[in-house]
């Protein structure tokens, strides 16, 4: 990767139980890790007490969501205030399941990126386009849209982690190849540079998140702008997430 440490976060998404996020942090406690790694696993909200309390401080933990400000009278919302308080270091917005499924738009998610990045929380921000986007010739211009969104609402990217996801590659096994994944890293550093600033556009860290598994991540680990992974379903295996951690070049 091109810029600072290798980071690979691990998103439960709405997976497990007591007895299974167990076992999956004994396996994660076990796992020899190269060190040299930002790892951060983002459980169910319900469970992230119980991740806090059992799973080795060598992990940092996410949540999945947050509410755009201060707690209060939000029927069913998390905030960033108590995220904070059960020991949470990041959140995941805008991702494509919370964009695509329950129909977020990129000024609601922008809103919830300000908040979150002003009471110290930091931010693994989603982008990534849909598969018929991709076939229009869009993609660069839908990430493009949704990283203004970011970059409009923000005050810094210090504590942002740009994780692009194409929606077609998201629990389909069809994962970007090593050059469709560098090319849009490229694109995306691009935007910064022109859009944010040099230094932002050369420290902030790109990864990638779509099918990644044990097998494919050496391979897109070695891409140049290719800076760590956002991984779902082999995230929920001990031992596999631990060789994504260490395919780190
Ligand atoms: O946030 C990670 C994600 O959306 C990728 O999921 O299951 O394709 O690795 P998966």
């Amino acid at each position: 990767g091109a810029s600072g440490k290798f980071f690979v976060g691990g998103n439960w998404k709405c997976n497990g139980t007591k007895d299974t996020i167990s076992k999956l942090i004994t396996d994660l406690n076990s796992a020899k890790l190269e060190a040299d790694v930002d790892v951060v696993v983002a459980p169910p909200f319900v469970y992230i007490d119980q991740v806090k309390n059992s799973l080795a401080d060598r992990f940092e933990i996410s949540a999945q969501n947050s509410w755009t400000g201060k707690g209060g009278a939000f029927t069913g919302e998390i905030s960033v205030e108590q995220l904070k308080d059960i020991g949470c270091k990041w959140v995941i917005l805008g991702h494509s399941e919370r964009r695509h499924v329950i129909g977020e738009d990129d000024q609601f998610i922008g809103k919830k990126a300000a908040y979150a990045l002003s009471q110290d929380l930091k931010v693994m921000a989603c982008i990534g386009e849909k598969l018929e986007e991709r076939e229009a010739g869009k993609t660069f211009d839908v990430c493009y849209q949704q990283l203004k969104a970011f970059a409009d609402n923000i005050p810094s990217w210090d504590g942002v982690v740009i994780a692009y996801e194409p929606v077609w590659a998201i629990g389909t096994g069809k994962v970007a190849s090593p050059q469709q994944a560098q090319e849009v890293h490229v694109a995306v550093r691009d935007w910064l540079k022109k859009n944010v600033s040099a230094e932002v556009a050369s420290k902030t860290r790109i990864i990638y998140g779509g099918s990644v598994n044990g097998s494919n991540c050496a391979e897109l680990a070695k891409q140049d702008d290719i800076d760590g992974f956002l991984v779902g379903g082999a995230s929920l295996k001990g031992p596999e997430f631990a060789t994504i951690v260490n395919s780190v070049t």
